[in-house]
């Protein structure tokens, strides 16, 4: 039977028969940003509404439909659950003066939250490990993003992910480009819906996004940005693109990659695969200049991306890499008030040692105890009896394979159940 009160649409929990799953994934994670040098940063949920709608762009989906904003009873002020994480990471390097003593590579991770229509791959609070570089030009820290990602990949094990890259150019060249798209785009008015008209108004790119079947032509054969561009951006495309093939990083080069947020220059991309439908986008990012000035910094460079952790991992469940439960060793079974004790010593001895213990609790026979220690997965039954405390003995009792019990000295315990 259902519970009346059950989790949010989109809010997922993360159940124990999965969550070590979850930490696979991020103690992986830990150790390959590690190895680049990248540091964690730990930020708020909740952020001032303006800093996201500022960075992220008000012609955004995100802002537009996507933010979950409410106001702070004492005060009035509008605050919003993070949709994303580059803005706060920004927002926290200028607030604690960490650009001042030089560049910074940075690393979060955690829920964001966006009013999405959920569905497989798409939820309302998801799960990011972001990466931030601050005060880099690039495109060396551009080309030090992707070659890490494809890492990862590796470690993790997961095949069939493509890279797509793009570049957005300057301000300079986006401007010229706005001018040239809004007058094809107004050649095809009567093909627009109210909501793309306003966009081609407000930001073209934007129409750009859409994800309607019936624009794909349109959207196919609009003027394309990469001819719109000048030289530095030209160069700076170019010159990632020898360093990913210097690197071995293959990719291919998507003219239309827009991406969802405002913020970016220069280079952007996605990772994608065919196996998870249509929410195959698994990290994404890109440089983003401007950003550092607009949240009210002295100009700095930056460039960052953002994994998807659902997404990943429902990439490596498809793929068969999920992880074995590290499980348990022992389940220690016991029965008498001077067995509790040895037991409950012998169980901390045992932990010392660096196993993995449960002791019984809630009493019962040890016909009881024993299915639990079952159910329990753990490899061994460790079972202290009056007698055996007496003899300052334990039974030792294989429980995944047929072997006898045996009665052992405590000091034998922890070699026996590592099977030296
Ligand atoms: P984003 O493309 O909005 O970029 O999100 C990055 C990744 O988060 C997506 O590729 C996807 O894997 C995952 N994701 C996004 N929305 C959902 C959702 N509703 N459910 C499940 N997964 C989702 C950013 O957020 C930028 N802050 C990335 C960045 C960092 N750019 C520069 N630095």
């Amino acid at each position: 039977m259902k519970p009346t009160l059950q989790a949010v649409r989109g809010m997922n929990d993360v159940l124990p028969v999965d969550s070590h799953v979850w930490q696979f994934f991020e103690d992986t994670v830990r150790g390959w940003l590690t190895s680049y040098g990248y540091r964690e940063i730990r930020l708020p949920l909740v952020e001032k509404t303006d800093l996201f709608v500022r960075t992220i762009g008000e012609v955004t989906d995100i802002v537009e439909k996507e933010m979950y904003t409410f106001v702070d009873r004492l005060n009035g002020e509008s605050l919003t659950l993070r949709p994303e994480a580059t803005a706060s990471c920004v927002r926290a390097v200028l607030e604690h003066n960490l650009l001042y003593g030089g560049a910074q590579r940075l690393w979060y991770q955690g829920p964001m939250f966006r009013h999405e229509r959920p569905q497989k791959g798409r939820y309302r609070q998801f799960h990011q490990v972001g990466v931030e570089a601050l005060g880099y030009p690039g495109p060396d820290v551009d080309a030090e993003h992707l070659v890490m990602i494809a890492r990862l990949w590796r470690r993790l094990g997961v095949t069939d992910v493509a890279l797509q890259i793009n570049t957005l150019g300057t301000a300079e060249d986006r401007s010229r480009h706005r001018t040239r798209l809004k007058d094809y785009l107004r050649c095809h008015w009567d093909q627009l819906d109210d909501e793309l008209r306003s966009r081609c108004e407000r930001n073209p790119l934007r129409v750009l996004d859409s994800k309607d079947p019936g624009l794909a032509a349109l959207i196919e054969g609009a003027p394309r940005l990469l001819d719109d561009l000048d030289e530095v951006s030209l160069k700076h495309f170019e010159d990632l693109q020898a360093l990913l093939r210097g690197a071995g990083v293959e990719y291919e080069i998507v003219p239309r990659m827009v991406r969802g947020l405002d913020y970016y220059n220069f280079t952007v991309f996605e990772w994608v695969t065919g196996q998870l439908g249509a929410q195959g986008t698994l990290c994404a990012g890109g440089r983003y200049d401007s950003l550092v000035e607009q949240v009210g910094g002295k100009a700095a460079p930056a460039c960052g991306f953002a994994i998807g952790v659902e997404r990943v991992l429902a990439l490596m469940d498809e793929q068969g890499l999920r992880p074995e439960s590290p499980g348990i060793d022992v389940y220690l079974v016991h029965q008498g008030a001077a067995a509790g004790r040895f037991a409950w010593e012998l169980a901390e001895r045992l932990r010392e040692a660096g196993l993995r213990v449960i002791f019984h609790c809630g009493g019962g026979g040890f016909k009881s105890q024993m299915k639990r220690a079952d159910a329990s997965g753990a490899r061994f039954a460790v079972i202290v009896g009056d007698t055996e405390a007496a003899s300052g003995r334990a039974g030792l009792k294989p429980l995944r394979e047929l072997k006898e019990q045996v009665q052992v000295a405590p000091h034998e315990l922890p070699r026996l159940i590592r099977g030296q």
